[in-house]
C-alpha cells in the first residue's frame, strides 16, 4: 500500500520504518528541512536503538523516502497519517491542536481520490470530527474517510513495541476504511497482535484512559514508597507481592522520581481538562498530575539531606538526564526539576547523559556536562542516579569513591542494593527501602 507519515518525528519515522519494512511503500513529510535532511544523509534526527539501520535498509530497498514536499508526499497515498506533536497549550493545559488542524488543511488541499486520513498523534474525544469538519470544508468534493489509529509505542523500546504491540486500536464506522486498515495492519496478524475496532471518539479516549492508568499506576507506587520509608517496609518487596496477583499485574510498579517524558505528564493534564469541559471530572488523574508534579521537585530533598543538609556551593553529580534510558528525549524529565531546585538551593551541577546531552542543554543553564559517571563525579559531595541507563547499572563505586569529596550516592531508580553500597563506605538513599 502507499503510506504518507504527516510527521517524521518519534512517532512518525517509527511508524513509517517499521510499515515500509512490512513492505509498504512510505513517504514521510515532515516541514523541518534540517531533519529531512539529515534523514536523506542517512542521519537519525533522534536516538531510538534500532532505527538507523531499519531506516537504512528500506531507503535501500526504495520503500522509504523523505520530502518537505507534502504535494509530492501525498501524490500516491491510499492512507495518510497524522503524527504531528500535541504538546500542552500554554496556560491552559489542552492539547495543542494546531499542527493537526494545520496538517488537515495541508492534506485537504492535495486529495484527488478516496484516501483514509487517520489520525496518530495523541488527540482529545471529537478531534476526528473536527478534522473531517475542516477537510470538508476545505475540499467539500474530497472522498476520505477520518480514521482513529492511537500509537501505543515506547521510547527506547519502540520498533518493538510497534511490531508487536499488545493491540491495535482502529476508531471508524467506514467501511472502506475498515478494509484499508486491516491491509495495512495485516504483517502484524502473524503476532497475533489483536485489532481492536471502534467507533472514533472511543479509540481517542482509549489512548488518553490507557496512559491515565500507567500513570496512576506509578503515582500509586510512588506514595507507597514513601510510606514504606516512614514505617520501615522495602517497596520493591511490595511493588512483587501485589504485582503477582494477576489482576494488579507486575509492569509499571517501579517507583522513582515520578514520571516524565513526552506522553504522560502532557496526556494526564489533556484528559483532566476534556473530563472538566463535560462536567465529569476524573479526581484520581488530577490527583496523580498534581502528586507527580510536586514529587519531582521533591527528590531534590533527598539530595539536600545527603549532603548534610546544606548544598550551597557545593558539587552534585547528576547520572542520567533524558527522562528514562535508551532515548535521547528530555522531554519533562524529572531530571530538569531536581536540577533547577538543587541550583536554586546553590548546588553546582555537574551532569552525564549517554544520549540526552544536545537536548539537555536546549533546556538547562549552568551545567557543567561531562565525560562519563566518573568524570561528573569529580569532586562531588553527592551523585545522584536519575536515570537507569545501563552505563550506571554497574559502576565501580571504588574508582567513584576516590574522585568524589565525599562518598554519597542518591539512587532514584533502586538500581543498587543498599547493605552493598554502604559497605563501600558510602552514604546511600533510594527509594521506598
Ligand atoms: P515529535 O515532536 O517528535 O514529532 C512531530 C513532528 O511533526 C516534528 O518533526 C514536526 O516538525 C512535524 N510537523 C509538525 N507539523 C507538521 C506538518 N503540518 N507537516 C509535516 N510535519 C509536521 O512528536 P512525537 O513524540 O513523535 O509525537 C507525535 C504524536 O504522537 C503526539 O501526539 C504524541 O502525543 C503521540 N505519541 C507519542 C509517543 C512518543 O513516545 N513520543 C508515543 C505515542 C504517541
Ligand atoms: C508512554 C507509554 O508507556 C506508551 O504506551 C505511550 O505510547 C507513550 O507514553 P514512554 O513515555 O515512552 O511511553 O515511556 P514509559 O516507559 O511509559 O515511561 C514513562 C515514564 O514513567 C518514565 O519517566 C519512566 O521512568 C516512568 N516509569 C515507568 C516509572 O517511574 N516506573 C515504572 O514502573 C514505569
Amino acid at each position: 500500500m502507499q503510506v504518507t507519515m504527516i510527521g517524521a518525528g518519534y512517532v512518525g519515522l517509527v511508524s513509517g520504518a517499521c510499515f515500509a519494512d512490512f513492505g509498504h511503500d512510505v513517504c514521510c513529510v515532515d516541514l523541518d528541512p534540517g531533519k529531512i535532511d539529515r534523514l536523506h544523509a542517512g542521519v537519525m534526527p533522534i536516538f531510538e536503538p534500532g532505527l538507523a539501520d531499519l531506516v537504512a535498509k528500506n531507503v535501500k530497498a526504495g520503500r522509504l523516502t523523505f520530502t518537505t514536499d507534502i504535494a509530492e508526499g501525498l501524490a500516491k497515498a491510499e492512507a495518510v497519517f497524522i503524527a504531528v506533536g500535541t504538546p500542552s497549550r500554554r496556560g491552559d493545559g489542552h492539547a495543542d491542536l494546531s499542527y493537526v488542524h494545520a496538517a488537515a488543511q495541508d492534506i485537504a488541499k492535495q486529495l484527488t481520490r478516496y484516501t483514509v486520513i487517520v489520525t496518530k498523534s495523541t488527540v482529545p474525544v471529537g478531534t476526528g470530527d473536527e478534522v473531517e469538519r475542516l477537510i470538508r470544508a476545505a475540499n467539500p468534493d474530497a472522498e476520505f474517510a477520518v480514521v482513529s489509529n492511537p500509537e501505543f509505542l515506547r521510547e527506547g523500546a519502540a520498533i518493538e513495541d510497534f511490531k508487536r504491540p499488545d493491540r491495535i486500536v482502529i476508531g471508524t464506522e467506514d467501511a472502506r476504511a475498515v478494509a484499508v486498515m486491516t491491509e495495512l495492519y495485516r504483517p502484524l496478524f502473524l503476532n497475533r497482535s489483536p485489532l481492536l475496532f471502534t467507533a472514533r471518539r472511543t479509540a481517542e479516549l482509549i489512548k488518553y484512559a490507557a496512559n491515565a492508568f500507567l500513570a496512576t499506576k506509578i503515582t500509586f507506587i510512588n506514595e507507597i514508597a514513601d510510606l514504606c520509608e516512614a514505617v520501615g517496609a522495602d517497596v520493591q518487596d511490595v511493588s512483587r507481592g501485589i504485582g503477582l496477583d494477576n489482576r494488579i499485574g507486575s509492569k509499571f510498579l517501579h517507583a522513582g522520581p515520578g514520571y516524565g517524558g513526552s506522553c504522560f505528564p502532557k496526556d494526564t493534564l489533556a484528559l483532566v481538562k476534556t473530563a472538566q469541559d463535560f462536567g465529569v471530572p476524573v479526581r484520581i488523574v488530577e490527583t496523580v498530575a498534581a502528586v507527580n508534579d510536586t514529587r519531582k521537585r521533591a527528590m531534590a530533598r533527598k539530595v539536600v539531606a545527603a549532603a548534610g543538609g546544606e548544598v550551597r556551593g557545593k558539587t552534585i553529580a547528576i547520572l542520567g538526564l533524558t527522562f528514562k534510558p535508551n532515548t535521547d528525549d528530555m522531554r519533562d524529565s524529572p531530571a530538569i526539576a531536581i536540577i533547577q531546585a538543587l541550583q536554586d538551593a546553590g548546588a553546582v551541577i555537574r551532569a552525564y547523559d549517554p544520549e540526552g546531552t544536545e537536548q539537555a542543554k536546549l533546556v538547562l543553564k549552568d551545567v557543567h556536562y561531562a565525560q562519563d559517571a566518573y568524570d561528573a563525579a569529580q569532586g562531588a559531595e553527592v551523585a545522584v542516579l536519575v536515570t537507569e541507563w545501563d552505563a550506571f547499572r554497574a559502576l565501580d563505586l571504588d574508582r567513584l569513591k576516590t574522585v568524589m569529596a565525599h562518598p554519597a550516592l542518591v539512587d532514584l531508580r533502586n538500581v543498587y542494593r543498599p547493605e552493598e553500597v554502604r559497605a563501600r563506605g558510602f552514604t546511600y538513599a533510594s527509594v521506598g527501602r
